[in-house]
């Protein structure tokens, strides 16, 4: 039987569908309006991201930046792409719009849509749209993770072109002399399916990211987490340790994200071994020999 035809008057269940509607309704009112003065003010990197160069990134990025090639970030998950990007838009003073990217993401996420609201509908730009009308640096964080389709709307403003069509709109924005796009991508993961199509990678310069040497990444690892440079030393051979172990049961190093929890765990006064189990060890491997393993390099640092 269909539900609707057994539909009882719930009193509470109207009240909650009223609220509902409510909130809804002032929602829409309240988009976030867009200040016309600096539309991208919520955008801007006001105060310094620490980021310690592991080589001549910098200096590259920069000269990338100065031709506004579309750049790739290439490299394994908390290795410091983001905090790379967010550190170069500080340092250019331009916003920096990023994205998230996933599975469900589609092509209106990136570009935009209409919104019906009290007034009719009303177009808002998405935050790719955002970033090439009013020049901001684009980044979408594990583009591969987006459907196939949706790369496809990065092409035209890729190119020579530098246009990005807005269809359902009936717009050309061309993008603004200071936009960017910056992809990050983690050659690791991919699957065939996932894989960047030639025609998309062909339009990027590309950056390799791996973990840094020894010392620059205990330097990290201190900064950030606040232990001592010697005990982000001894977390970074542990590292070490486990970075070894890909492939060989291990589907991903661990990563200078995870030592710095760690080692946050350790300065707030956790024992060493218990940070580490579950910092480190727990959550990268559910088989026991392998974690019997990563224990007992643990054991050998601390
Ligand atoms: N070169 C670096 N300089 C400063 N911090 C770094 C650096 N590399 C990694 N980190 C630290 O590692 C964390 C993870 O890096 P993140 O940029 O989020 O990685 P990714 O985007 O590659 O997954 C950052 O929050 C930052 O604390
Ligand atoms: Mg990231």
């Amino acid at each position: 039987m269909r539900s609707d035809f057994i539909r009882t008057y719930s009193p509470r269940m109207e009240a909650l569908a009223r609220a509902q509607a409510q909130t809804r309704v002032s929602a829409a009112i309240r988009q976030p309006e867009v200040d016309s003065a600096d539309p991208l003010a919520a955008f801007r990197v006001k105060k310094e991201p620490y980021y310690r160069p592991v080589a001549d990134e910098v200096e590259l990025y920069e000269a990338a930046y100065s031709v506004r090639m579309p750049m790739m970030l290439k490299g394994p998950t908390g290795c410091g792409k983001t905090r790379f990007v967010e550190y170069m838009a500080w340092r250019l003073g331009k916003p920096l719009i990023t994205v998230a990217c996933n599975e469900d993401m589609t092509a209106s996420d990136l570009v935009g849509r209409f919104l019906l609201d009290v007034q009719g509908t009303r177009w808002q730009d998405g935050p790719l749209a955002m970033a090439a009308r009013y020049g901001a640096i684009c980044y979408l964080d594990e583009v591969v993770e987006a459907r196939q389709d949706t790369t496809v709307v990065i092409h035209p403003l890729t190119d020579a072109r530098r246009v990005l069509p807005l269809e359902k709109k009936g717009e050309l924005i061309e993008a603004h002399p200071d936009f960017q796009l910056v992809i990050s991508y983690n050659p690791g993961y991919q699957s065939l399916m996932k894989d960047l199509k030639q025609s998309t990678k062909q339009r990027f310069g590309a950056l390799d990211f791996s973990y840094p040497s020894h010392e620059v990444e205990a330097e990290i690892v201190a900064h950030e987490s606040g232990v001592d440079l010697e005990t982000a030393s001894k977390l970074v051979h542990i590292g070490e340790r486990a970075r070894n172990l890909k492939g060989h049961g291990l589907d991903e190093g661990l990563s200078t994200r995870m030592l710095i929890y760690a080692g946050s765990l350790i300065a707030k006064g956790i024992a060493p071994r218990a940070a580490c189990r579950m910092a480190l060890v727990r959550p990268i491997t559910d088989d026991p020999d392998m974690r019997d393993a990563l224990d007992s390099a643990v054991t050998t640092y601390f």
